[in-house]
């Protein structure tokens, strides 16, 4: 179990999506795949997608003030803004989180943007829990915005049917009740990195007239190699955060995982003996929202009344890196 000194819980979340809905019908329009091959290999059926006026700070604002608006919290509280994107506004600077701290009005806050592909989450809300258990913060907003549509090829199958945009956002603050964080494991194999990787635009390969038309500028994947990581380390990182609380698969109330794959999530059922009723699943909808798919499926599980207050929810997230981070909470304060 955790050393500290206060619990931290969640306190309201919120979420958010770009209106426009792409269908696997419209992608099949695009390029060579189909609704069936879609559906059976991944589970989804369509997903958001930003226009290009819309930023990851727009979907993030929309879902923070949700959040606050929930938990009650006003923005001149926020001591601390984490926001989980490998998506920001600008390449280098200012951070999203600068970005909504003025727009959100929060007065008094630091922030940052963290940086762990679609284990964001996992990452954010642990760094975020550490503020509030070490004593340092009372109120932190935690959001997850990913804008992945910006970053692809629209003419690569093996990637474009696979991602969605959105963003989830999350109030942590000083629990005193039954909820609260319980441990969290992170991990990374770097040994994978080219697995998933944009190999330009960075400082190994900036964005020069000699390269702006190589499609290295988007998303490249090795989907076996990833698929075959994701399958091991759900379940895995999964047990692990149960032995480090001292609980069992048994114990959890609804298993949250990141929605990448419905076969990635079916493997993570088994292995931990999961029943239906006890996971999420909206990847249909949405497809992969990267950091925010977590936070995403949370918030729709909150509306929906399958999440209650005290209930024992474990989450794992893993992707680019390769990463992985896995967290356990009682829901709510
Ligand atoms: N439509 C039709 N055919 C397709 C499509 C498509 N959209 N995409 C790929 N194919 C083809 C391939 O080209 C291949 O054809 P070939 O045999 O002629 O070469 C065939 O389908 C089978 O490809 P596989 O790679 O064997 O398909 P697989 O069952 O592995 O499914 C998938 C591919 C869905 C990408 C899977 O590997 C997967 O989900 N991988 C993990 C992805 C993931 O979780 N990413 C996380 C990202 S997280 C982050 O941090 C960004």
């Amino acid at each position: 179990m955790l050393k500290r000194q206060f619990r931290a819980g969640v306190a309201g979340i919120g979420s958010a999506v770009p209106d426009r809905v792409m269908t696997n019908d419209d992608w099949a329009k695009l390029v060579d795949t189909s609704d069936e091959w879609i559906r059976a290999r991944t589970g989804i059926a369509e997903r958001r997608l930003c226009d290009d006026s819309t930023a990851a700070s727009d979907l993030a604002y929309a879902a923070a003030q949700k959040a606050l608006k929930q938990s009650g919290v006003a923005p001149a509280e926020i001591e601390l803004i984490i926001v989980a994107t490998t998506t920001p506004d600008y390449p280098v600077f200012p951070s999203t989180a600068a970005l909504l701290q003025e727009k959100l009005g929060c007065a008094r806050a630091g922030g940052f943007d963290l940086s762990a592909a679609c284990s964001g989450f996992g990452y954010a809300f642990y760094t975020a829990a550490q503020f509030i258990e070490n004593g340092e913060c009372q109120k932190v907003l935690l959001i997850c915005a990913d804008t992945l549509s910006k970053n692809m090829d629209y003419t690569d199958r093996n990637v474009c049917v696979l991602f969605g945009d959105g963003a989830g956002a999350m109030v942590l603050a000083r629990a005193a009740g039954a909820g609260g964080h319980l441990a969290s494991v992170l991990g990374l194999r770097g040994s994978g990195a080219a697995d998933l990787i944009v190999k330009t635009g960075g400082s190994r390969e900036p964005l020069t007239a000699g390269n702006i038309q190589s499609r290295d500028k988007y998303i490249y994947m090795n989907g076996k190699s990833v698929f075959k990581f994701a399958v091991q380390i759900m379940g895995e990182a999964t047990e692990q955060v149960l032995k480090k609380a001292g609980l069992k698969p048994e114990d959890i109330d609804l298993f949250v995982p990141h929605q990448a794959n419905t076969r990635i999530i079916d493997a993570a059922m088994k292995r931990l003996s999961l029943p239906p009723e006890k996971v999420v699943v909206n990847i249909q909808k949405y497809g992969n929202t990267s950091s925010a798919s977590i936070p995403l499926a949370l918030d729709e599980a909150c509306q929906d009344g399958r999440l209650q207050k005290g209930m024992l929810v474990a989450a794992c997230g893993f992707g680019a890196g390769l990463s992985w981070a896995a967290n356990l909470f009682r829901w709510g304060l």
